[in-house]
């Protein structure tokens, strides 16, 4: 009887897609995917390091398969993958308090899943694999996407910028960009399997320099190549660095009818100052004229963000100055986080740490101000009719549909479940903070 596997998801877009990917190589050897954890013969989980929160997470979640484990022995297998496993501090805990985990696969090396288990189980030996650089990007992986009609594609690998906060320029290794030519070709492959809408992913976009046969190629290139495959009806990208926005870019949103009208500009602090602790490199006036061009290519562009209180030596002043650029730009939406100590990341070091409770209460004045510019940023969308891309049932209540709008919007409406994939016509009939509501046309 074939295996079969739960792969447990923390993180970003690009974990998402890993797990899809070994979802994809894992079912190309005959193992068959289980809809619950409880029902699998091995779960992957697949780690995030981000924030402690996260870190937090993976370890509590890990502990709860102990008992299982002890009881079945060789027929439950635990695979752990992702950002935490390219840290020593992880492996050692990994090694002293859950011994019991049968494979350990860092992130330049995936792709090694299915032939980890093989071993393990031939050999009936724990297998750690984890490389401390990335090599050679490995092309024509398969994939498991979780929708039939939206996919994403990666782009770029790892990070150059070493933002003083964190932690990925460690876990994901040094910034490499896939050839044009594979991503195009994948891209391809995948409008004719059906996929409209497509996500690139890295963790600076805006970097991409792919070696073509003609040229190097840049994020701006790529996405008009991209805008030109048939099949293809949308466009989104994750995620933007400011210092490396170029007016390039900015000029395929006038020209590439199928980019859509959402930036995701992560600002990370109001304060120039904060940000030049931060290894942004950009400064408050930078960021405010790149979100003032891209408003003056289309007034509605949708913009969200992310912002970092209580990072070391933000002072009550400096946070203000957060608050009051968010009031300037207005964003549709915004992740905001409380600073966490990662270990080995300079800030790490930096000795005027925020109290935590000063940080939650930022945090809480913080999230007040965006959620109420949502709300009425939300609001202006209500008797606008939209096109919206269904995913199908709503997750949070089965007998609605949801979909989203070219701005990234949230739409829930009733209809039949049959139109997932479908970009169908929308009347906005009332809003909240998080998702508007809506009636097919
Ligand atoms: N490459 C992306 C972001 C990746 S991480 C970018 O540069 O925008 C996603 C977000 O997590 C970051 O934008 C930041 O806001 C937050 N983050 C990263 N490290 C953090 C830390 N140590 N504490 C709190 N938030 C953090
Ligand atoms: Fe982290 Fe900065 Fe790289 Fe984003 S750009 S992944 S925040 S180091
Ligand atoms: Fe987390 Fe790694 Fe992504 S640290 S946010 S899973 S790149």
């Amino acid at each position: 009887m074939s295996k079969s596997f739960f792969i447990q998801t923390f993180g970003c877009q690009m974990n998402e897609h890993d797990s899809e990917i070994m979802a994809g190589m894992l079912i190309d050897k005959g193992y068959v995917p289980a809809s619950d954890r409880k029902d699998a013969n091995i779960v992957l989980f697949n780690t995030c390091s981000i924030r402690d929160n996260a870190d937090k997470r993976f370890f509590g979640t890990l502990g709860q398969l102990k008992k299982k484990k002890m009881a079945e022995g060789e027929n439950f297998t635990v695979c752990v993958t992702g950002c935490m496993m390219q840290q020593q501090h992880v492996i050692d805990t990994l090694k002293q308090k859950y011994p019991w985990v049968d494979v350990i696969i860092g992130t330049h090396n995936i792709h090694e899943l299915p032939d980890l288990l093989d071993n393990l189980y031939k050999e009936k030996k724990k297998q750690l694999s984890v490389w401390p650089e990335g090599g050679d990007i490995v092309e024509g992986l398969p994939s498991k996407r979780l929708f039939k009609h939206k996919a994403y594609v990666n782009i770029t690998f790892g990070c150059n910028n070493f933002c003083t906060y964190c932690i990925v320029p460690y876990t994901r290794g040094r910034e490499r960009s896939r050839r044009p030519e594979d991503i195009i070709k994948e891209i391809c492959c995948l409008a004719q399997d059906g996929v409209k809408e497509v996500m690139l992913l890295g963790q600076n976009v805006n970097s991409y320099r792919g070696e073509g046969a003609d040229k190097v190629w840049d994020f701006s290139d790529l996405i008009r190549a991209v805008n030109d495959i048939e099949g293809i009806e949308r466009i989104r990208f994750m995620t933007s660095h400011p210092k490396d926005l170029s007016d390039k870019l900015i000029d395929c949103f006038r020209d590439c009818s199928k980019l859509c009208h959402y930036f995701h500009l992560p600002v990370q602090s109001g304060s120039s100052e904060v940000l030049k602790r931060m290894n942004r490199r950009y400064d408050r006036e930078r960021y405010l004229e790149l979100v003032r061009k891209l408003r003056e290519v289309d007034p509605d562009m949708a913009i969200s963000t992310d912002i970092i209180v209580g990072f070391p030596g933000e002072t009550e002043e400096q946070f203000e100055d957060t608050l009051e650029l968010c009031r300037e730009v207005g964003y549709d939406s915004a992740f905001t986080f409380l600073y966490s100590i990662r270990k080995g990341t300079p800030a790490e070091k930096f000795d005027d740490q925020v109290p935590e409770a000063i940080k939650h209460e930022r945090f809480n004045r913080l999230c007040d101000e965006i959620n109420s510019t949502s709300a009425v940023k939300n609001a202006a969308y209500v008797g606008r009719v939209l096109d919206v891309l269904c995913d199908g049932p709503s997750k949070r209540n089965s007998r609605s549909l949801s979909g989203r709008t070219d701005t990234f919007k949230l739409v829930n409406f009733k209809g039949d479940p049959a139109l997932a994939g479908e970009i169908v016509k929308v009347r906005i009939t009332s809003s909240n903070t998080f998702s508007l509501e809506g009636e097919l046309v």
